[in-house]
């Protein structure tokens, strides 16, 4: 059992291939930003501190995170962690979590993208707050506009996905998660991805990258 993590920076698609890889592989998705974005429709106080950090598209502090994070390891199956880490302290962190648990070190992959497409990507994006899966008006659209396929539900677009705060989470992205590219690197468990390609093929080079089995046709 390999848990693994997914890096990149706001819109290269963590969340897309998360949803791939647990439907087709049965990991578990460990995604940060939904939890979040859970504690605070539910209104607890851990939304409560979250809330104005991520409306300005800064970092949640750490500890809180590590906190959320732990309570959620728990059970055999393989861990897909979406968005976490993102600072040095938090890989830290997981890989002291993993190792307590005695699961092996988890391995890292970064989707890799041009800047130029990342605003298109998170501008055309539709969420559903339900359930978390997400849509493209443009490369990923639903059936029916504003409908989710699933569940029939009511599509949002997020409020941090407007212009000024996408340039700023991009440049905290920069600043306090990129150096996990290196942190992952030196200890050899990292893939590079190439995520400016439709979503298939980003997939098919994760698939990859982990030595998954090719998803059966029939
Ligand atoms: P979070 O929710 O994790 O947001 P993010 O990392 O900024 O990532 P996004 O969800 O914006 O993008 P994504 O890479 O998942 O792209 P997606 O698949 O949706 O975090 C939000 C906030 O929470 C943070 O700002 C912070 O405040 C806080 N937070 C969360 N985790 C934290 C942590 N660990 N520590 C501290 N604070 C934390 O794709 C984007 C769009 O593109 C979609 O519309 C999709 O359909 C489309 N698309 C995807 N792939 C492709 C493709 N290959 N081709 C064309 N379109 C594509």
């Amino acid at each position: 059992m390999t848990d693994a993590i997914l890096l990149g920076p706001p819109g290269a698609g963590k969340g897309t291939q998360a949803r791939v890889l647990c439907n087709r592989y049965g990991y578990r998705q460990i995604a940060t930003g939904d939890l979040l974005r859970e504690h605070r429709a539910g209104g607890t106080d851990l939304g409560k501190s979250a809330d104005a950090y991520m409306q300005r598209g800064d970092l949640v502090p750490d500890e809180l995170i590590v906190r959320m994070v732990e309570r959620e390891l728990s059970g055999d199956r393989r861990v897909l962690f979406d968005g976490f880490p993102r600072t040095i302290a938090q890989a830290e962190a997981l890989d002291a979590l993993l190792s307590a648990r005695g699961r092996g070190d988890a391995a890292a992959l970064v989707l890799e993208i041009d800047r130029s497409l990342l605003e298109e990507r998170l501008i055309g994006r539709w969420t559903n707050p339900r359930t978390g899966r997400v849509y493209h008006e443009k490369f990923a659209p639903p059936r029916v506009a504003g409908i989710d396929d699933d569940d029939g539900g009511p599509l949002v677009q997020r409020e941090d996905d407007r212009p000024d705060t996408v340039r700023h989470r991009l440049a905290v992205y920069e600043a306090q998660t990129r150096p996990l590219v290196d942190y992952y690197a030196s200890s050899g468990r990292l893939a590079k991805i190439d995520a400016g390609r439709p979503i298939d093929s980003v997939s098919k080079e994760i698939r990859e990258a982990l030595h998954l089995a090719e998803p059966s046709t029939a």
